[in-house]
């Protein structure tokens, strides 16, 4: 077609003369930029292209990222590269290989975006992910999400969800509050991790995470003030006790002192608290990460002992009992996945007993069958939603749906092996979750959610709502 049918086919003398007449009545300080954007608009967006390429994640291991290219822009999103657990309902390209297949099978699933995925998402309106997400999941459907991989499908869901914000000329958070379908957006209360342990941090503490709420904060902006201060108290505490090789970080930025027991560490984050003066308005959670030292039926406390001394073998009656102990003697409102992922029963006795948030990890693979499962025996009373466990951006909002039906609290979560992509900061705020877990108040992955979450609140000004103490009941999503 010439340039001149062209013109006359999409009338665009006639476009222009109206651009131009818009800029002449909106008395537009600069008139080119004034037409240039007001023909963009003109021409709605369309996917041209969806191009992968592997990068590294916070562990320097092998990820996805996506450029969703449209006739307008390009759009950059990669998802967390941590293992899925076991038995999740779909096997993840990066799980389904042993770690020295990693590159290879990372690289299959660039291959496979760069042909299969790009060649169905071409030609498509970024702004109807809900399409755009289904056409992904039929893509793999005869191999369950595996040969595309959790991951890498998620990276190609978020860079549309990206782009389909930018034609809708909203912020990212925005545009997911109209995907669930409510105008109610929270700032999540953050869950800051303080000190790591379990198989995340090289000292003897059992349990991976202790982490701080700061529930009595005003805004987001003084909750991350409380948490760093804390942080840095904490640090000078540790350096105090243990002397400098304990400040060392482990893999979500807490920090690593040479303890082996829970309450020695949550005695050194109380102690780190009073220092900040920050007494009562900040709360404690733990991760435990029971599956990692649950062997048979019973619990190894001294697993990362090299000598033990045979007291740290626990039954799961054992653990409620220290549970409830802790739950009595310190400010703990939350903690994670107590029992192994599989024992259903204890972790169920525990929920009932009502003492705190009790948040289901492996236990529910942010699968909606086990979450269904879960909701219907009262196994548990929180979600952390990690959408790389999920697939898309679609499924993890259902997923979110799903519990704060229930009643649940919820917990959107990053990786322990982590990008610096921002996008669940973003999630938080527009499904209204109430909580993000996004590691310590520092190391790059970390920060990138935190500091997308201050601009947030800046941006929303007045409108912007702090979770604070409704951290657990923020408004639901249907
Ligand atoms: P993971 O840890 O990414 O290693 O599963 C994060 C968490 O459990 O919160």
């Amino acid at each position: 077609m010439s340039v001149q049918e062209y013109l006359e086919k999409h009338l665009l003398s006639r476009k222009i003369e109206e651009a131009v007449n818009a800029a002449v009545r909106a008395k537009a300080p600069d008139p080119v930029l004034f037409i240039s954007t007001h023909m963009r608009r003109a021409a709605p967006a369309v996917i041209t292209s969806v191009r992968a390429r592997q990068i590294l994640d916070s562990r320097g291991e092998p990820a996805v990222e996506v450029a969703l290219h449209t006739n307008k822009a390009v759009h950059r999103a990669s998802a967390a590269a941590a293992d899925a657990p076991e038995g999740a309902a779909a096997a993840s390209t990066r799980d389904a290989e042993k770690r020295k297949l990693l590159a290879r099978t990372v690289a299959d699933a660039v291959r496979v975006i760069n042909d299969k995925v790009s060649e169905a998402l071409v030609g498509m309106d970024p702004q109807q992910q809900a399409q755009i997400d289904q056409a992904i999941i039929d893509l793999d459907k005869a191999h369950h999400k595996a040969e595309i991989g959790m991951k890498a499908m998620l990276a190609v869901s978020i860079a549309a969800c990206k782009a389909g914000a930018a034609e809708k000329e909203v912020p990212l958070y925005k545009h997911i509050t109209d995907l669930v379908g409510k105008s109610t957006t929270t700032l999540p209360v953050p869950a800051i991790t303080v000190i790591n342990g379990g198989t995340h941090g090289g000292n003897r503490l059992p349990i991976q995470e202790i982490m701080i709420l700061p529930v009595g904060a005003k805004s987001f902006e003084e909750a991350m003030q409380m948490g760093s201060e804390t942080y840095h108290h904490l640090k000078d505490i540790i350096l105090e006790k243990y002397g400098s090789d304990s400040c060392n970080i482990g893999d979500d930025g807490g920090f690593t002192p040479n303890i082996s027991s829970i309450s020695e560490g949550l005695d050194l984050v109380i102690a780190a608290i009073d220092r900040a003066g920050y007494n009562g308005r900040i709360k404690l959670a733990i991760d435990v990460a029971a599956t990692d030292f649950c062997i048979g039926k019973k619990y190894d406390l001294e697993f990362k002992f090299a000598e033990k001394s045979g007291q740290g073998f626990k039954t799961a009656d054992d653990m409620i009992e220290i549970y409830s102990q802790l739950c009595s003697e310190y400010p703990l409102v939350s903690i994670e996945q107590p029992f192994d992922k599989d024992d259903w029963e204890h972790s169920k006795k525990f929920t009932t007993l009502e003492l705190c948030q009790v948040v289901g990890d492996d236990l529910l693979m942010s699968d909606p069958e086990r979450i269904k499962r879960a909701v219907n025996e009262y196994t548990c009373n929180a979600l952390v939603l990690k959408a790389n466990q999920v697939g898309t951006v679609t499924e993890a909002i259902e997923v979110v749906k799903q519990a704060k039906d229930a009643h649940w609290g919820v917990m959107v979560s990053h990786r322990s092996g982590d990008t610096d992509d921002s996008f669940i900061a973003d999630l938080a705020v527009g499904a209204a979750a109430g909580q993000i877990k996004a590691g310590a108040p520092c190391r790059g992955e970390c920060l990138s959610k935190y500091n997308q979450l201050l601009r947030i609140e800046e941006e929303l000004g007045s409108d912007g709502v702090y979770a604070g103490e409704n951290w657990r009941t923020t408004a639901g999503t249907s």
